[in-house]
């Protein structure tokens, strides 16, 4: 059995045990104790925290996210930091009014429907062996079989169906999970081991301001899961979903957005756009040319960005030249392997969301 050691948690003077081969993100999340992450595989710099006292290993950790300066001064990447004897670390433990988060467990998936939607994109759909708690726009560890690899995918599915998971998987040329498991031997009565929720990227319910929504190609999924929620409860709130895509065979779930905004007029709007084609029923241009061309100003909203790392980082300029605030963006990162290479995933320390 591996050894565990004793991870105490400043400034809230928190004790968790943690093995020797667990990351101590890994073993806060699952006692409670949440602190802040993003991607979880060493890449983003989001869970960056002091080790006051003690060793660490910092395992996977991306150079660029943690620096060698870095690790000369103590610091490391709680997401892929494992301990090497008792360890005291000072996390970024800031409470968030409204927000209620749920401890990380592990469980057991059965695969119950595998579509493709789009080119290149499947539509998942798990039975999970409990009930699975989180906020809308977290997302999971899917360990991929055979290789010890695990990728990130968030859930589509509204909490309020707890123990039935939506995924959205993009195929990545060559990717490990995509190309070698998911579109290729994944098949429907597979099982599959997950662990969740995780992720900072949620709903804030706290906040009342109408919420702008920008999704490029399966950054859909969270959107998908906020819009359930929002639109499945009593809360008065306005959202507008702006949906990206390059060509119409690189859209879904059109028919299901449009429905909705059919049903809640004055509750949800919906923008389909498409960059490299004409067509009728979609605005012609990127997400950010139509949201741009639509609305001067953006002042008193919410901004929830999700899909590929540039248009992200684009739509955060965007919304902040419409007079939002780091505060008032919330952004996912879809990271990989490539970014955790490259270095092209590392946030800034000072956007918090
Ligand atoms: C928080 C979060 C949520 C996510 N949610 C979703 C989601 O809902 N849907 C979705 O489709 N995706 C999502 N992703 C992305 C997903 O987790 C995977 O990264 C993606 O599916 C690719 O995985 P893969 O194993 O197929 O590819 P990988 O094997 O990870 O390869 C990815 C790319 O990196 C390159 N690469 C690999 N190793 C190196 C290296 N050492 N140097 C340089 N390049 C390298 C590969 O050639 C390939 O181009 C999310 C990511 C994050 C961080
Ligand atoms: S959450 Fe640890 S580096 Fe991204």
């Amino acid at each position: 059995m591996a050894t565990s050691y004793r991870v105490t948690v400043e400034p809230v003077g928190k004790e968790v045990l943690c093995r020797e081969d667990q990351p101590i993100l890994d073993a806060c999340l699952r006692a409670g104790i949440w602190l802040p992450h993003s991607c979880t595989h060493g890449t983003c710099g989001t869970c960056k925290a002091e080790v006051l006292d003690g060793e660490v290993d910092h395992g996977g950790s991306s150079s660029f996210a943690l620096m060698d300066f870095e690790r000369d001064e103590g610091r490391t990447l709680l997401c892929c930091a494992t301990p090497r004897s008792d360890v005291t670390i000072e996390g970024d433990v800031e409470e968030e009014e409204g927000v209620e988060h749920f401890p990380v467990r592990d469980f057991t998936a059965t695969v119950v429907s595998l579509d493709d939607v789009a080119t290149d994109t499947r539509r998942i759909v798990l039975d999970l062996d409990s009930d699975l708690e989180f906020n809308p726009g977290q997302y999971l560890q899917v360990s991929v079989p055979g290789n010890g690899v695990t990728r990130t995918y968030s859930m589509a599915n509204s909490p309020s169906e707890p123990r039935r998971v939506e995924l959205h998987v993009r195929r990545t040329p060559g990717g490990v999970a995509t190309d070698g498991w998911i579109f290729a031997t994944l098949q429907i009565g597979d099982e599959i081991a997950l662990a969740g929720p995780y992720g900072k990227f949620f709903y804030r319910e706290a906040r009342d301001e109408p919420a702008v929504l920008i999704a490029g190609g399966t950054g859909l999924a969270p959107m998908k899961s906020i819009i359930r929620r929002v639109l499945e409860s009593d809360l008065r709130r306005t959202l507008v979903l702006y949906q990206g895509a390059r060509t119409a065979d690189q859209f879904y779930d059109r028919d299901f957005f449009a429905a909705l905004a059919k049903d809640h007029p004055d509750r949800f709007e919906y923008r389909p756009c498409l960059s490299d084609e004409e067509h009728p029923d979609f605005a012609h241009g990127t997400v950010l040319d139509v949201l741009d061309a639509d609305r001067p100003t953006l002042s008193g909203h919410v901004g929830y960005l999700c899909g590929p790392p540039p248009m992200v980082e684009a739509a955060m300029k965007l919304l902040m030249r419409k007079r939002l605030f780091p505060r008032d963006i919330y952004r996912e990162d879809f990271l990989d392997e490539r970014d955790k290479a490259q270095g092209s995933g590392v946030r800034s320390p000072l956007l918090k969301r």
